[in-house]
């Protein structure tokens, strides 16, 4: 028996589920099923990301507070999954008192290892993104091309942590780990992204107050992404978990290909520089379009998974049906790891095709044969013979 511990990014909670935040949970849940199925100890972790200055603009628009706003966002996350017949054994939200504690926890390590540095930065930022980006990124009109808005210019006082220290060490560890980034395309990528040489990252903010305070100095929120990234080592809570989930045993961390470099890049970082031990997979899938473009909230083209699957249960005859249809479609349609369109008549087709002819009928024939021949009864384990094991 082996230990999986595996997550899901944790979301935004500016926007609601939608399919492209369903597609990366299912497919989480079904690779937790795999090795539940295999007999492994299984731990599958997701939940929501409420800090940063999106958020807090965010709840700003609403005349609402941040507090507030992502309390309301954060339980429809938490309602939505099981719905799509995800089963979390935890759901982690940025704003609780066990994870911000934690992530202080962090933050002091590193600086006690001398990685963390008083400065001032200045750059455009995608608050999009919660990301500076460089000027070879953007989009004529300064647009990010992401999320096709206008990056922002800002500036001010930070902490800097020492990523550049870290380039040598991650080469070295995607070297000697070469399935520590999957799949290889991306993998690429990231490894030519250091061996372009790292720049320390910001860290902290002092523009907006919505994040978890910087120890010893509370004039800086932490920057969301070094909070977010927390969130996979802050939830295991007690030397006991941590040392059955983090110490030992397989961490798997399945993202999207637009986080994988905080995942693959300053992630490890972050760790190395704790002193902490490294996930050992890192995957990034694809992009579900509609009509070729990403599906998500700032291009108003999400498609609500929920929506979906109960239409589909009213023809399977149930919800946890409709949800099953759906499930099969996104890990069947889309050859994982590349981007793929979402389309429903294709998911129709699909539906009847595969699960209604094929395996429908294959069902349908088996339990006839079985009860022409055996009278209705599977024979008890101890009496199965060679043919009834393989199969
Ligand atoms: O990035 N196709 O949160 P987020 C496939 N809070 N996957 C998609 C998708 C699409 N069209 N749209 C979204 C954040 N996703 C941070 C993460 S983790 C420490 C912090 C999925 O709400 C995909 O997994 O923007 C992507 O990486 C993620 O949602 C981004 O979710
Ligand atoms: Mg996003």
């Amino acid at each position: 028996m082996s230990r999986f511990y595996v997550t899901t990014p944790i979301y935004y909670v500016n926007d609601v589920p939608h399919l492209g935040t369903a597609y990366t949970t299912i497919a989480v849940d079904a690779l937790r099923r795999y090795h539940l199925l295999r007999g492994d100890e299984t731990r599958m972790l997701t939940g929501t990301d409420e800090h940063g200055q999106k958020l807090e603009r965010e709840a700003r628009d609403r005349g609402i507070s941040p507090a507030q706003f992502v309390k309301e966002m954060s339980d429809r996350f938490e309602a939505a999954w099981p719905k799509l017949e995800v089963v979390a054994d935890d759901f982690v939200r940025t704003t609780q008192a066990r994870h911000e504690s934690r992530v202080q926890e962090l933050w002091r390590k590193i600086e006690a290892n001398g990685d963390l540095e008083l400065g001032t930065y200045e750059g455009w930022y995608c608050v999009g993104c919660e990301e500076f980006k460089t000027e070879k990124d953007l989009l004529p009109g300064n647009l990010c091309p992401l999320h096709l808005k206008p990056v922002e210019r800002q500036s001010g006082e930070t902490y800097f942590f020492k990523l550049s220290r870290y380039g040598e060490r991650l080469l070295e560890h995607y070297r000697d780990h070469p399935g520590f980034v999957e799949p290889e395309s991306r993998r690429n990528e990231v490894v030519s992204f250091v061996e372009g040489g790292l720049k320390d990252l910001s860290v902290s903010r002092t523009n907006f107050s919505w994040g978890i305070p910087v120890p010893g100095n509370p004039k800086h929120v932490m920057y969301v992404w070094f909070d977010a990234l927390a969130n996979y080592w802050s939830v295991l809570q007690g030397d006991a978990e941590l040392e059955k989930f983090w110490t030992q045993g397989a961490i798997f961390h399945l993202v999207g290909k637009d986080i994988l470099r905080f995942h693959a890049v300053y992630w490890p970082a972050f760790l190395m520089s704790a002193g902490l031990r490294l996930p050992t997979k890192v995957f990034a899938h694809g992009f579900l379009t509609i009509s070729g473009q990403k599906m998500s909230k700032s291009l108003r083209n999400a498609v609500d998974p929920i929506g979906i699957a109960s239409a589909f249960g009213k023809v399977a005859g149930s919800e946890a049906a409709g949800a099953d249809v759906l499930r099969y479609q996104l890990l069947r349609a889309i050859a994982f790891g590349q981007d793929g369109d979402f389309d429903l008549i294709a998911m129709v087709e699909r539906y009847n095709a595969d699960l209604g002819k094929n395996l429908g009928n294959l069902l349908a024939r088996t339990l006839g044969l079985c009860t022409k021949m055996t009278g209705g009864k599977v024979p008890p384990k101890g009496e199965w013979t060679p043919l009834e094991k393989d199969l």
